[in-house]
């Protein structure tokens, strides 16, 4: 039986601590030419190098590009479909169904509550205050939630918290797990929690390729989170969770040029996302601050504008949320859209 003496240990759901993961041929491994033992065929018959074999479970080169993006190391670090998988992992290994709950600060992302729901698992939906910062005295409102998820730069505001803020809030919950989404961190790199992962045992930083990296359909997103919570959730984590072609993909959206190309997209994505968001104030919209690749913004006239968006065919995001029913938000795009939009709101 694994001792349970890390924090990790103690908040995971107790039956993870005596299983042993499938044993995937790929995981057993082995040494030889004569590969029989897993089902596989023997015939590639495309193109993708050992595309009749089963993938790693955690492509080492992926990891590695990962680790040398992120500054985090290699072991601390866990491949998934994308950040959503991570979500639904991190619930999956911690909370307890029909009996614990998260913990998340709204109006946010909407895939925490919702993996939760399907987990029964409960949700405390806390909101944000008027500046979309988190409620003081977050330790008596988060009360005995396991999992506490910080999207930030948060979706769909656009709105940022501040790193010093978010550590104390690490430090305030020392029994809950602290979990950052920074799908969107490329936009505002300087706000990383990425660096809390080393320094304590509570923080768990999502990211994705879906955003900055142009690989939604890509499927690939990472968990940042220290040596104990990784060891669990890999007793949890599907055998082949990564297929060959994407592990290939990420790997060399990671390389230098593929970083660099990037970050030349994320400067351009910006300045037309600026170029937009002028547009709308001039509108008289009330424009929140864009840290990520979107830009949420507020209508007087909004049954009007959403029917102008629907009769020049921009499909733009609308809420029934109650805190949002004259909000939309509008993604950043490239040149020529966003001279459209523009020209739209003129
Ligand atoms: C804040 C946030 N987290 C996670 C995700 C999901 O990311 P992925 O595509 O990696 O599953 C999204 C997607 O919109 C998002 O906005």
């Amino acid at each position: 039986m694994t001792a349970v003496t890390s924090l990790a240990a103690k908040l995971a759901r107790p039956e993870l601590l005596n299983l042993t993961p499938y044993q995937s041929a790929r995981r057993i491994g082995g040494e030889g030419e004569i590969w029989i033992n897993a089902n596989e065929s023997p015939f590639n018959n495309s193109d993708v190098a050992q595309l009749n074999r089963y993938p790693e479970c955690q492509p080492p080169q992926l990891i590695q590009a990962y680790s040398d993006y992120s500054g985090v190391d290699s072991q601390s670090i866990v491949t998934s479909r994308g950040a959503d998988e991570a979500i639904e992992l991190l619930i999956r290994t911690f909370c307890i169904p029909g009996q614990d709950s998260i913990a998340c600060f709204g109006p946010t992302y909407g895939m925490y509550a919702i993996s939760a729901q399907t987990y029964n698992v409960g949700v405390n939906a806390l909101a944000l205050d008027d500046n979309y910062q988190l409620p003081a005295n977050i330790d008596s409102q988060v009360a005995d939630a396991k999992l506490v998820f910080i999207c930030n730069p948060n979706n769909p505001t656009g709105t940022v918290i501040a790193l010093e803020t978010i550590e104390s809030v690490v430090k305030q919950l020392p029994n809950a797990i602290v979990i950052v989404d920074e799908a969107y961190i490329e936009f505002c790199p300087q706000y990383s929690a990425a660096s809390l992962v080393n320094q304590y045992d509570n923080v768990v930083v999502l990211r994705t390729l879906s955003k900055a990296f142009a690989l939604a359909g890509a499927r690939c997103g990472f968990m940042l989170a220290n040596i104990d919570i990784v060891d669990l959730v890999m007793r949890v984590i599907a055998p082949y969770p990564v297929p060959k072609p994407v592990a290939d993909l990420a790997t060399a959206a990671l390389s230098r040029q593929g970083i660099d190309q990037m970050q030349t997209q994320v400067s351009q994505l910006k300045g037309n996302g600026e170029a937009l968001a002028q547009a709308l104030r001039n509108y008289g919209a009330e424009v929140l601050p864009a840290n990520g690749n979107f830009v949420l913004a507020k209508f007087a006239n909004i049954a009007a504008v959403k029917q102008q968006l629907i009769t020049a065919g921009v499909v733009a995001r609308t809420y029934n949320d109650a805190r949002l029913t004259n909000w939309i938000r509008f993604s950043f795009s490239d040149e020529q859209q966003t001279q459209t939009l523009i020209q739209l709101f003129q």
